[in-house]
């Protein structure tokens, strides 16, 4: 629901007295999955008239580059704006901007604690603006922008990258005490997450959460209060996949929740396609094309595990076999440092060889959209992380799920059990950011969850004929019209009354 207000008294004014577009500083975490939607919200945003600002490290920045040249190139009021990070005493590496730039486990605490610093840069870029931004939107994991908004007087909404059935049940943990229970408890006990509309059990391994280890507890007391302190929330999701966690997200919340997803079909051209997130080495994208028109329809299996998890030797060889076994044509991204050993280079070169036409292999980034939207992918094993996720459901591809860590546990119960979109791998367990040297998914739960997910018979075709469904909803909803579409104009309107006064 939008604060009544300002929304009604907008819409009743008429356009000769409308205050200006409203200016929107957004802010997000610096890791790719929640940039990337971030900056879709900024595009769309701008194409709507509002003034969109992307406040962020350098580094990231530079990877943006495509994005902002193309808003300029159409006279987009995108602008990307750039502060200084890491400070001075952090001990970090000049270049770790973005946590797929930090190199172990070791370096994790030292990011975290050093991204708060930002504040101070923050806040003078605020202040020295001519007139005050109309609000600012900054993601849950930045709860440091809560301090800079209230002291200048700018409402605050926070952005929660994750589904809204995974808010919905962090929220109703922390709200009933559920953490609390399963720390005490075994590590089988089997916990129902209180007041959601469809029961949900997990497990002191597949808990909801961000920022829970111990030593991040303090920044994830700071990012829940700075929760409820927002002035709302704006969620990557659409009412027709996510209705009634919506509607108990929003009740539980106390504030609106404004639903503008999926943020990642704002993207519509080929060049925004590619070039999202980050731009493709020149010639891959062309490359990736290529081969997939080469597939017949349907038929192609992707597969990509997210910006940030690295895997060690051992599980990918069993990933490499058990596509190799699958005998289904096959798209696999591995990691640049994955790559890198030459143990690991050799085998993938020999597994190519081994599957020639029918297996390539992405070394590096990989344009993700470009891929998920070609009619010859069918399906994608995904870490679950909700950027993917929903892209994949968006295009009307239905997924293997291979969680690891956060949200990813919440969205996989999401896509199986809820929306039965996926194939669960079958792992029980996290993995932190970088593998450790256990094999969590032998080669045959590849192969049989592959086989399952693109074989025949009624289940897998209902799976496909669901997720084609959600695809149909989801182009809806972000048309002239659709939920999404008519969400992102309350917003604006919301906060056109407030934007325009002296700095
Ligand atoms: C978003 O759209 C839905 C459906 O049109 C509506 O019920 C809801 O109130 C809107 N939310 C906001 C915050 O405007």
């Amino acid at each position: 629901m939008a604060p009544a207000e300002p929304a009604v008294a907008a819409a009743t004014t008429t356009t000769a007295t409308l205050p200006p577009p409203p200016h929107f500083v957004l802010v997000p975490f610096v890791a790719q999955g929640h940039i990337i939607p971030l900056v879709d919200l900024a595009r769309l945003l701008a194409e709507r008239g509002a003034r969109a600002s992307v406040v962020t490290t350098p580094l990231n920045v530079a990877r943006l580059r495509g994005v902002a040249e193309q808003a300029a190139r159409v006279g987009l009021p995108l602008e990307l704006v750039e502060l200084p990070f890491p400070p001075p005493g952090s001990g970090l590496p000049d270049d770790c901007q973005n946590a797929d730039m930090v190199a172990d486990n070791y370096q994790f605490l030292p990011f975290f604690f050093a991204l708060p610093e930002l504040a101070g840069p923050f806040e003078a870029y605020v202040r020295a603006l001519a007139t005050r931004p109309s609000c600012i939107i900054a993601d849950w994991c930045n709860p440091w922008t809560a301090g800079v908004a209230k002291s200048l007087g700018i409402p605050r909404l926070f952005f929660h990258g994750p589904s809204c059935f995974f808010s919905l049940c962090d929220l109703q943990a922390a709200n009933h005490g559920l953490h609390e229970r399963i720390a005490a408890g075994g590590d089988e006990d089997q916990h129902a997450v209180p007041e959601v509309p469809v029961p949900v059990t997990v497990t002191k391994a597949t808990a909801p959460g961000f920022l829970n280890h111990p030593a991040t507890e303090v920044l994830r007391d700071e990012a829940m209060e700075a929760m409820r302190t927002a002035d709302g929330v704006v969620v990557n999701t659409f009412l027709d996949l996510e209705a009634q966690f919506i509607a108990c997200y929003e009740a539980a919340l106390g504030t609106p929740v404004w639903v503008v997803g999926p943020l990642s079909l704002c993207n519509r051209d080929v060049e925004s396609t590619a070039s999202r997130g980050k731009t493709a080495a020149a010639g891959r994208q062309q490359a990736i094309t290529a081969w997939l028109d080469e597939q017949a329809p349907g038929s192609v299996v992707f597969v990509s595990f997210g910006s940030i998890t690295r895997k060690l030797p051992r599980q990918l060889f069993e990933i490499g076999h058990g596509l190799e076994y699958s005998g289904r044509p096959f798209i696999w991204v591995v990691k640049e440092p994955e790559a890198a050993a030459p143990e690991v280079r050799e085998w993938l070169e020999a597994l190519e060889a081994r599957t020639a036409g029918r297996g390539l292999v992405v070394r590096g980034w990989a344009p993700q959209l470009a891929v998920l939207s070609h009619r010859a992918v069918g399906g994608f094993v995904t870490h679950c992380g909700w950027n993917s996720l929903l892209e994949s459901i968006a295009h009307g591809v239905p997924v293997v799920t291979w969680p690891h860590f956060a949200d990813q546990f919440l969205n996989e119960q999401l896509a199986v059990s809820v929306l039965g979109v996926g194939v669960p791998v079958g792992v029980t367990a996290p993995v932190m950011i970088f593998d450790d040297d256990t094999v969590a998914v032998p080669r045959e739960d590849v192969v049989r969850a592959v086989s399952t997910l693109m074989g025949g018979g009624a289940e897998a075709d209902g799976r496909r004929r669901k997720a084609k469904e959600y695809a149909e909803k989801a182009r809806r909803a972000m048309e002239k019209g659709g939920s999404s579409y008519e969400n992102l104009t309350q917003l604006i309107e919301s906060f056109r009354q407030s934007g325009g006064k002296e700095g």
